[in-house]
């Protein structure tokens, strides 16, 4: 293996850090301490996984956190209900919903009844549109942890071809336009992408977003490029035993690792970024709130 692999766990613990000596510093000086909102609505089991690490991190930080778990059969009117007491209330200066939200519930109302200096995931359609015009906007936690991890590692981005695997509102997209800030010039590439191997061997930056377990392959991968691997796939591992699985990203490490410059691992790789962006947003949210 030739590729320094990027190491999103430490890096993130550093960003906890300094996320924490602010908010002491927030308590000691103005009294005041963050405190973050989080909703999940339903049973699914990884989603609870999440926002328990959430909650967990938050308060490790020093930070207050506030869980809403509502039944799977809430209603909207309900759940908006929720948000208008949150969006009101002087103690929370985060709010986030977790998704996917079961099916009855409109996502795109939902995230929209957030208020825009609260929605710490930077999914509101205000916010889309201010980063999308390069304005001072909430930026969504996991491209903002890529784009640190990459500014990390290169230094300046200005002039590097960067493609970005997959077009999602959270990632895909986003982690277009923040690369875009930066002066990369940037390909979005995805499914029906023709010749997307050859796009992507183009690639200084390869950040890869599909949900497709291994698609991109090490002969994809323009050597010395930094990979970036997004995503987080749980596949069947019978050599653990009976029923038993693993995590892997949309790369093939084994592969990657053998020509890319740079790459990042999963786990241990961006994962562990998202949260501390969730966590550093809602800083951001709290400092801007008290200015
Ligand atoms: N579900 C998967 N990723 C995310 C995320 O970044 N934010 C929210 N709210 N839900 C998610």
């Amino acid at each position: 293996m030739t590729a320094t692999i990027i190491d999103g766990k430490a890096f993130a613990a550093s960003v906890r850090e300094k996320v924490a000596a602010q908010v002491s510093r927030l308590k000691a000086d103005h009294g005041i301490t963050p405190g973050l909102a989080v909703v999940l609505v339903g049973e699914d089991p990884a989603s609870e996984v999440y926002v328990r690490n959430k909650g967990k991190q938050t308060v490790e930080v020093g930070m207050n956190s506030y869980e809403h778990k509502l039944p799977a059969e809430t209603s909207e009117g309900e759940l908006l209900e929720l948000i208008a007491r949150l969006n009101a209330d002087p103690a929370v200066h985060g709010i986030l919903v977790q998704l996917p939200l079961p099916k009855h519930l409109n996502e795109d109302l939902v995230i929209n009844s957030i208020d825009p200096a609260k929605d710490v995931d930077g999914f509101h359609i205000s916010n889309v549109g201010l980063l999308a015009t390069g304005q001072k906007s909430m930026v969504p936690c996991t491209p903002l942890g890529c784009l640190m991890m990459l500014r990390d590692h290169h230094g300046a981005l200005s002039g590097l071809n960067a493609v970005v695997v997959g077009r999602s509102n959270i990632v895909g997209k986003p982690m277009a336009q923040l690369l875009l800030r930066d002066s990369c010039t940037v390909t979005v590439a995805h499914s029906r992408t023709k010749d997307i191997e050859e796009i992507c061997r183009r690639a200084d930056i390869l950040v890869a977003a599909v949900g497709r377990p291994e698609m991109i392959k090490g002969d994809w991968v323009k050597p010395g490029a930094t990979v970036i691997d997004v995503g987080i796939n749980r596949i069947p591992a019978p050599e653990k035993g009976e029923g038993k699985h693993r995590l892997v990203g949309d790369v093939d490490f084994a592969s990657a690792a053998e020509v890319a410059g740079a790459i990042t691992p999963v786990p241990g790789g961006v994962g562990p970024m998202t949260i501390a962006c969730l966590l550093a947003n809602t800083l951001t949210a709290c400092a801007r709130a008290n200015n």
